[in-house]
C-alpha cells in the first residue's frame, strides 16, 4: 500500500463527483487524493468549477483516466488508491467491474448506490474475496441509507435496554421562507431507479442464494402500517412504505450485528411522508404510472427520454440548482420499541408487553448532495484511519456493520447531521 493515494474518486465529472470534490476539499485535509474517469477534458473543467467555487488551487490534483468499459485501465485506476470512491452509476450497469478491480489490487470501496440488487449481488460475490484481501467494500454511504442505518444505531446506543424494532419516516422540505422551484433531482439518480424498478423482481433470487439461514422469527413482529396511514409524531402527515433501499440496508447491517457480534437485530420498516393527501396521491399516480412502464424497454425508453413530464419537471440533466440543494432539508424519524429493562440479547421470543418507546431524528441539509457526499467520504476517511475499529477482517458490509465502532456517527454529527433524542416514554 505505501506509495499509493489514499483516495481517487471516479466519475468525478458526474454532478455527484463535483460534490465528492467539494467534500474532499474539507474532509481529506492531509491526505492524497485524485480524480477519475473516462474523459480528461471534462475532469478538468469539473475541477476548474470547484476551484472558482471553492477558492482553493485544485492544480495539483492528479487525473486519472480509465473507463468502466477497459478492465485494464480500472485496474491501473484501482492499483493507485488505498480506497476508490465511486460516483459512476447506475452502479446496475458500472458498479461491479468498479469493485473487481479494486478486489484484484486489494483497494477498499465505497459508493453512494441506492440499489440493493447491486449492493447484494456485490456481498453474494466478492464477500470472500475482500476478506482475503482484507479491504472494506461499502455502499449506500449517501443520503441511502446513512441517515437510516446509522440513526438506528444512534438510537440503539440511546435505548440503553433491549430494542425490539423502529419505524423510520422521512419528512423533506425548505429553510424558512425558501420558495423552491426547477429540479430536486439529477438524471443519474433518476436512471438508477429506472432501472431499480426494472429490475426490481430479481431481488428474491439474490438475497435467498446470498441468506441461505432465515433470521430467528423475533416477537413481537413489527407488522407494516399498510398502504397508506397518518402519523401523528410528524404532525399526521400522510405516510406510505419508502420504496428505497434503507429497509435493504438496515436489515444487512443488522444481520450482521447478530451474527458476529450477538445481538438481538432490530425489526424495521421504513416511511415516506407527504404534505398534503393530494401530494400522495399525485405521486401514487405517477409512481404507477413510472412502475407500469418501468417493466417493458418501450416504456423505459420513454421514461428516460422524457424525465421532466413524467416526474413533473423534479428531474432534469442538469439537476437541481445549487441554491436548491442549500435549501433543501431532510428529516428522519425514528420510532424505537422495546423493553427498558435489558434482556438476554439473543433471545428471540419475548411475551411480557413492551414497556419503552424512543424517538430521535436526524436532521440533513442538502441532503442529496452535499451531506451525501461528505458521508461518502468520511466513510473512506475512516476506512483509512479507523480500520481497527472496523469488522476485523475486510469484506462487503453494509455502513452501519462496518462503521458502528469507528468514529462515522460523531463525524457525521460534526460534519451536519444532527442526531437528537426528541422524546423517551417508559412504563412499568
Ligand atoms: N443514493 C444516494 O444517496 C445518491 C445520491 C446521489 C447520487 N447517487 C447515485 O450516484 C450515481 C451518479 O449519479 P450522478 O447524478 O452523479 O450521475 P452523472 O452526473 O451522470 O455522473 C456519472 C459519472 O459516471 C461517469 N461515467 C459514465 N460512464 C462511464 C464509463 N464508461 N467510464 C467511466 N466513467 C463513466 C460519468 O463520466 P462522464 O462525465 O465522462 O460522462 C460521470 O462522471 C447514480 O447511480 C446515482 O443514483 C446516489
Amino acid at each position: 500500500m505505501a506509495g499509493r493515494l489514499d483516495v481517487v474518486i471516479f466519475g468525478a465529472s458526474g454532478y455527484t463527483g463535483k460534490y465528492a470534490i467539494i467534500s474532499s476539499i474539507n474532509l481529506l485535509k492531509g491526505f492524497k487524493w485524485a480524480v477519475a474517469g473516462r474523459n480528461k477534458e471534462k475532469l478538468q473543467a469539473t475541477l476548474k468549477e470547484v476551484e472558482a467555487k471553492t477558492n482553493q488551487d485544485l492544480s495539483k490534483i492528479p487525473i486519472i483516466i480509465a473507463d468502466v468499459n477497459d478492465e485494464k485501465s480500472l485496474k491501473e485506476m484501482t492499483v493507485q488508491a488505498k480506497v476508490v470512491v465511486n460516483c459512476c452509476g447506475p452502479y446496475r450497469f458500472f458498479g461491479e467491474q468498479v469493485v473487481k478491480a479494486c478486489v484484484e489490487t486489494s483497494t477498499s470501496h465505497v459508493d453512494v448506490s441506492g440499489e440493493p440488487q447491486y449492493m447484494e449481488t456485490m456481498q453474494l460475490k466478492y464477500n470472500d474475496a475482500a476478506r482475503e484481501k482484507g479491504i472494506y467494500i461499502v455502499s449506500a454511504c449517501g443520503f441511502d441509507s446513512i441517515p437510516a442505518d446509522m440513526g438506528i444505531v444512534y438510537l440503539q446506543d440511546k435505548f440503553k435496554g433491549t430494542l425490539n424494532s423502529v419505524e423510520t419516516f422521512i419528512t423533506w422540505g425548505y429553510t424558512d421562507g425558501y420558495k423552491p422551484s426547477g429540479a430536486s433531482i439529477h438524471y443519474g439518480t433518476y436512471e438508477s431507479a429506472v432501472y431499480g424498478f426494472a429490475h426490481a423482481n430479481e431481488l428474491g433470487g439474490i438475497r435467498r442464494q446470498l441468506f441461505k439461514e432465515k433470521l430467528p422469527r423475533f416477537k413481537p413482529t413489527l407488522k407494516s402500517r399498510g398502504f397508506a396511514h397518518k402519523q401523528p409524531i410528524i404532525g399526521n402527515k400522510w405516510c406510505i412504505p419508502f420504496m428505497g433501499s434503507d429497509r435493504s440496508v438496515v436489515s444487512r447491517s443488522q444481520r450482521y450485528f447478530f451474527e458476529e457480534e450477538k445481538n438481538r437485530p432490530v425489526q424495521m420498516h421504513a416511511y415516506i411522508s407527504f404534505g398534503s393527501f393530494f401530494a400522495l396521491s399525485t405521486t401514487l399516480l405517477l409512481g404507477f404510472v413510472f412502475g407500469v412502464l418501468a417493466r417493458s424497454e418501450f416504456g423505459r425508453k420513454l421514461l428516460l427520454n422524457y424525465p421532466k413530464i413524467f416526474t413533473f419537471g423534479a428531474v432534469s440533466h442538469e439537476g437541481p440548482s445549487e441554491e436548491k440543494n442549500e435549501n433543501s432539508i431532510l428529516t428522519m424519524y425514528f420510532l424505537g420499541l422495546g423493553w427498558k429493562e435489558k434482556l438476554s440479547e439473543s433471545t428471540d421470543q419475548f411475551d411480557i408487553p413492551m414497556n419503552k418507546k424512543i424517538t430521535t431524528k436526524v436532521t440533513i441539509k442538502n441532503p442529496g448532495y452535499g451531506a451525501t457526499c461528505d458521508a461518502l467520504v468520511l466513510c473512506a476517511r475512516n476506512i483509512l484511519k479507523e480500520r481497527n475499529n472496523m469488522p476485523q477482517n475486510g469484506g462487503v458490509y453494509a455502513p452501519a456493520a462496518a462503521f458502528r465502532h469507528t468514529s462515522l456517527l460523531k463525524d457525521l454529527q460534526n460534519n451536519g447531521y444532527a442526531f437528537e433524542v426528541i422524546k423517551t416514554e417508559e412504563r412499568k
